[in-house]
């Protein structure tokens, strides 16, 4: 997606985002968020580096389950406008791009993202320059929208090409837009990177140990473990109806090796 599309989808929404997507989300999307905090496992001491971090919400979590040092990166002065307004919640709001980040290679311990690969041009390359900036050990978890199959896939149209539009008109024009958006942007990105090429993507990043939760008939999160046996318990404790998981852990770099791998946590040099 051009960069002038992303910004413009989100200029005219920060105000009321936090709670529109609530509930367009049919008040799932705070659990999501619970989840993919969770994930991540910070220490107090921690700095974790939450992009497209929108109005903050994924950061005010971060904070107040962790206590730990967050900053936060978005590519819209908007949406960052309301971030800023969280009392004591970010180190540092950062406006800029994900696909070019302006921080030195392992500069946090922990990286968090949300719905963002579906409107940067070129996943993989982006997925690379994220591990970069995470230390060797370090864990990433995100949250991405998914497509469903067998019967929920029809019950998924509908909700996303007539309910979410509907619902979006109801709040305004520009949220109509949004809800418009979604459902086809969420099929486009899937038919051009299906979830194992999105796994595979963070593996040639540097990452291992890649698990991905469906929390829902239609959301993935995709977390780095620390802990490999806890990762596997996690997923085989996920209903089979449900969360399937894949988790991502950054190897350990060979000394002299500056291409980590993914998936989990990041390789340690
Ligand atoms: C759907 S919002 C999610 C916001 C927040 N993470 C949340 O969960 O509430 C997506 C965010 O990604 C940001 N974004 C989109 N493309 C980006 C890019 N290339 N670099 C940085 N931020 C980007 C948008 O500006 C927007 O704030």
């Amino acid at each position: 997606m051009a960069e002038g599309d992303a910004r413009r989808i989100f200029t005219g929404i920060a105000k009321s985002y936090d709670r529109v997507a609530t509930v367009l989300s049919l008040g799932q999307d705070p659990r999501w968020r619970r989840a993919l905090v969770e994930a991540i496992d910070a220490r107090p001491t921690d700095r974790v580096l939450d992009v497209a971090t929108g109005t903050g919400m994924v950061a005010q979590a971060l904070h107040d389950r962790y206590g730990c040092a967050v900053v936060g990166l978005d590519q819209s002065a908007d949406m960052l406008r309301v971030a800023r307004t969280r009392e004591g919640v970010f180190e540092e709001v950062v406006e800029a791009r994900a696909e070019r980040l302006p921080f030195t290679d392992a500069a946090f311990d922990h990286l968090t993202f949300t719905y963002l690969l579906r409107y940067v041009d070129d996943p993989a390359a982006t997925m690379r320059e994220l591990a970069r900036v995470v230390k060797p050990g370090g864990r990433v978890a995100m949250v991405e929208f998914g497509v469903p199959a067998g019967i929920w896939r029809p019950l998924w149209w509908l909700y996303t090409r007539v309910c979410l539009p509907v619902a979006g008109r109801v709040v305004s024009s520009k949220w109509f837009a949004v809800g418009a958006f979604l459902g086809p942007s969420i099929e486009r990105f899937y038919a051009w990177h299906p979830l194992a090429a999105v796994e595979r993507y963070w593996r040639e990043a540097g990452l291992d140990e890649v698990r991905t939760l469906i929390a829902a008939a239609d959301t993935q999160i995709a977390r780095v473990e620390r802990n490999l046996e806890r990762a596997a318990r996690l997923a085989s404790a996920a209903p089979a109806a449900r969360p399937r998981a894949a988790t991502l852990r950054r190897r350990r770099r060979p000394p002299g090796d500056c291409q980590g791998r993914w998936p989990g946590r990041r390789r340690r040099g």
